[in-house]
């Protein structure tokens, strides 16, 4: 992976999660980075520093006024040093020093200090999470520039239920290489639609499908991190919106085309995810479709095709412009796929089998055939971010 033998400081804090962190310390050792703890004093409750210390095989600190081994300030040192911030867990106790300014320890001082990217994991019992003076705290340091990480749901060391879990070590280090990503798509300009469209009858019901979004928004989000100038045309989900990203919210097919139109001439690459629908209710009423105004047996409703947003992207590509679409396919799939490929103008075409059920819509993971004009690359089931990058990874090297 790329980025290697980075500066992380890991700043632990008082919360049973604080045991997580000892996994975390020993993955980012093991992959070659140099790993910093900093302790404040409730974390050293619940793990003790020598751990930590055997561990990253560099000296923890703890405290703010212990003479320096050799002459330096110390947490000017340590913040100037770091390349990336995890506070993990943090607690609703160091949220909301940090968001009031104060540094009355060696953590806050360093994070007050330092230039680096800081990403704070909140964990903690889930009425305090939820407590508005809390998510208050949140929204301002997230406003300010801090990564707040979603904390996970499930069952909580206080015995409550709910939103306050620690995310696994695994994801936790996840985030952190992704923070250390190099930049390869700096200077990029990159468009990419999600989710599904929504056809309205009338003003309560409408045709659509079962994509979820997960694919388009872990392209957007992995591009974004590699330093893209990301736009995302979303369909309704029940997504957040990635951070980075200008995400720009539409419904209908049509409105869609429209966003995409106006935003397609001034991009380097565009990626159409979204499972756009091909077909529209020919006549949306504006009032409620009434049961007692169809009593025949059989009713029927005229469809308009909708525009093939990616067919005409196609053709208005401009030169040096990368386009790239996907095909939904429960047969044929790489005969289909080519032919796509060819009739729609695309340079990429991401292919998936829609027959397993476990996979593709709505799933963490998918399984593709990346095609090209002249390769074809079918990829192991993997999870969508990973997925994610190796789609980009394709696209960099094909444009
Ligand atoms: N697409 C689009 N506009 C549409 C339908 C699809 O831009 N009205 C795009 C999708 O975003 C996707 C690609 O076309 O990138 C392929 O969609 P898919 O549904 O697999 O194929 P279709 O071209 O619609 O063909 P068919 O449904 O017949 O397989």
């Amino acid at each position: 992976m790329k980025g290697l033998n980075k500066n992380i400081l890991l700043g632990i804090t008082g919360g049973i999660a604080a045991y997580k962190m000892v996994e975390v310390a020993s993955r980012l050792t093991k992959l070659g980075h140099s790993v910093h703890v900093v302790m404040t004093e409730g974390g050293r409750q619940f793990v003790t520093p020598l751990t930590f210390q055997n561990i990253t095989l560099n000296p923890v600190e703890t405290d703010l006024f212990t003479p320096p081994r050799h002459y330096e300030v110390k947490h000017i040192s340590l913040a100037d040093r770091a390349e990336i911030c995890l506070i993990a867990p943090a607690t609703a106790n160091f949220i909301g020093k940090l968001a009031n300014g104060i540094a009355d320890d060696l953590l806050t001082t360093i994070i007050m200090a330092s230039k680096a990217p800081v990403l704070l994991a909140p964990s903690m019992n889930v009425n305090m999470f939820d407590n508005p003076i809390v998510q208050e705290n949140l929204t301002y340091l997230r406003e300010k520039g801090y990564e707040v990480l979603e904390p996970g749901t499930g069952y909580l060391a206080c015995g409550y239920e709910g939103k306050g879990r620690l995310p696994e070590p695994a994801e936790l280090v996840e985030y952190l290489l992704r923070h250390l990503t190099v930049k390869d798509f700096s200077g990029k300009r990159v468009l990419i639609s999600a989710g599904p469209t929504r056809e309205p009858f009338d003003p309560v019901r409408f045709l659509t499908n079962y994509s979820s979004g997960k694919m388009g928004y872990a392209l957007a989000r992995a591009a974004a991190y590699r330093g893209a100038e990301v736009k995302l045309i979303s369909g309704p989900t029940d997504l957040n919106p990635p951070l980075g990203v200008e995400t720009i919210y539409v419904k209908r097919a049509l409105e869609m085309k429209e966003a995409v139109d106006c935003l397609a001439d001034e991009q380097d690459i565009i990626i159409m995810a979204a499972a756009v629908a091909d077909f529209r209710p020919a006549n949306p009423q504006k009032d409620k479709i009434k049961k007692s105004s169809h009593k025949q047996e059989h009713t029927e409703i005229k469809l308009l095709p909708n525009p093939d947003i990616l067919a005409e992207l196609g053709k208005r590509k401009r030169p040096g412009q990368f386009l790239v679409g996907f095909a939904a396919e429960s047969r044929n799939l790489s005969e289909n796929a080519r032919d796509k490929l060819r009739k729609k103008n695309l340079d990429m075409i991401i292919a998936n089998d829609i027959s397993n059920p476990r996979l593709g819509f709505a799933s963490e993971e998918n399984q593709v055939l990346i095609m090209t004009a002249s390769s074809s690359n079918q990829l192991p089931q993997l999870k969508k971010l990973k997925l994610a990058d190796i789609i980009l990874d394709n696209i960099l090297h094909y444009q």
